[in-house]
């Protein structure tokens, strides 16, 4: 059948029409995942043991036993989109209540408070008002010239306000923290390798120093030093092979065998990488294969045919695009950089799905 246009038949008018309105609605699955973790929903419904039912969480919730209906919707959203699930309960006294009650999705134990990996803080970042702003700015930003829509909305960068607002670092350092946890956890046990051999190690941009506390756990010989700007590693106290550093890594870097740089270059565009990159050369005194540069970023596209995965690195890039100068790159724009910058040879592995452990060497 064709419709009066004369260009889309009904099946593929009605076919657009859901895909766009998916795509209207996607800001809805964020919100209503970040209400419920606000509500701190996956924390009662764990603390709970067994399934819960839609009475017994709203009471938990200590809210108007009106607001029910409305906490129902959203945990039928939470359900359908694989947060929650919905299992059979025997109600005491076989009261009149449905008889089913919500439990954690194995997704949602990443959400949960108190669970050493969990990602709640990183997901509070990413949608708190000050980050999700920019992107009302977006096309307005295309039509100026400010550095970042951040810029556009904030009148600063994304570090300088960081520098001033504590609240905007210490809730970034928080997200930092809790992602440099989940990724030390894999790279410990998969690619404890690459760190083998080497007696000294920096981690550029480490933050409050999760990463580089790791290291110098379960590397008690190598000594570690954790280097970031001053106003986040202000105060910080050290143990006996790990120690902090302030400073500016587009200025000096200090001396080790090797470096780390997590989640730094993708913050920066290509002529900043260099600078950070030729800094790490000057800094890396080994001279044999322990001297040598370990990032963890993303390679776009390294796993190839995955489209989910390629999803994630797009809206990732986009992210960097909002609130920085960087972006994501492909092997070919990590090995153009490698090359500007006096590196000599690299080796990708992609150990954590989006992003892939980079050795480089001078
Ligand atoms: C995206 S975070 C990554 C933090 C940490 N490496 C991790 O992955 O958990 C980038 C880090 O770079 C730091 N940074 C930004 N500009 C810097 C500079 N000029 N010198 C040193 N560190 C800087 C930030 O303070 C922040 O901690």
């Amino acid at each position: 059948m064709t419709l009066q246009n004369g260009e889309l038949s009904r099946d593929q008018l009605l076919d657009s029409q859901a895909h766009i309105w998916n795509h209207i609605f996607g800001f809805i699955h964020s919100m209503s995942l970040k209400c419920a973790i606000q509500l701190e929903i996956p924390d009662i419904i764990s603390r709970h043991g067994s399934p819960m039912l839609l009475s017994q969480l709203v009471e938990a919730l200590g809210i108007d036993q009106e607001r029910t209906p409305f906490v129902y919707r959203l945990m039928r959203l939470l359900v359908h989109t694989g947060f929650f699930v919905k299992q059979s309960v025997s109600t005491p006294g076989g009261g009149d209540e449905e008889g089913e009650g919500y439990s954690l999705a194995p997704t949602s134990r990443l959400l949960l408070k108190d669970e050493p990996l969990s990602i709640r803080p990183f997901l509070l970042l990413v949608l708190d008002p000050m980050l999700v702003d920019p992107w009302q700015h977006l096309s307005k930003w295309f039509q100026n010239d400010d550095a970042t829509p951040f810029h556009t909305t904030h009148g600063r960068m994304f570090w300088d306000l960081a520098g001033q607002e504590p609240k905007l670092n210490q809730q970034f350092n928080e997200a930092m923290a809790s992602d440099a946890r989940l990724v030390t956890t894999i790279i410990l046990k998969h690619c404890g390798d690459a760190f083998e051999g080497i007696e000294s190690i920096i981690d550029v941009g480490g933050g409050t120093g999760t990463v580089a506390q790791a290291i110098a756990k379960a590397f008690p010989n190598i000594r570690c030093i954790s280097f970031d700007l001053p106003h986040v590693v202000n105060g910080l106290a050290g143990s006996k092979n790990l120690s902090y550093v302030g400073g500016d890594m587009f200025e000096a870097i200090p001396k080790a065998d090797a470096i780390l740089l997590k989640w730094i270059l993708h913050d920066w565009d290509d002529e900043e990488c260099i600078k950070i990159l030729k800094r790490c050369r000057e800094a890396i005194t080994s001279k044999d294969n322990r001297g040598k540069l370990i990032i963890i970023d993303m390679v776009m596209k390294v796993n190839k045919g995955d489209n989910e995965f390629l999803e994630t690195q797009l809206l990732f890039d986009m992210l960097m695009m909002s609130l920085v100068t960087g972006r994501e790159r492909s092997e070919k724009d990590w090995a153009k950089l490698f090359l500007n910058a006096g590196y000599t040879d690299y080796k990708i592995t992609p150990i954590l799905r989006f992003r892939s452990l980079i050795e480089v060497y001078p």
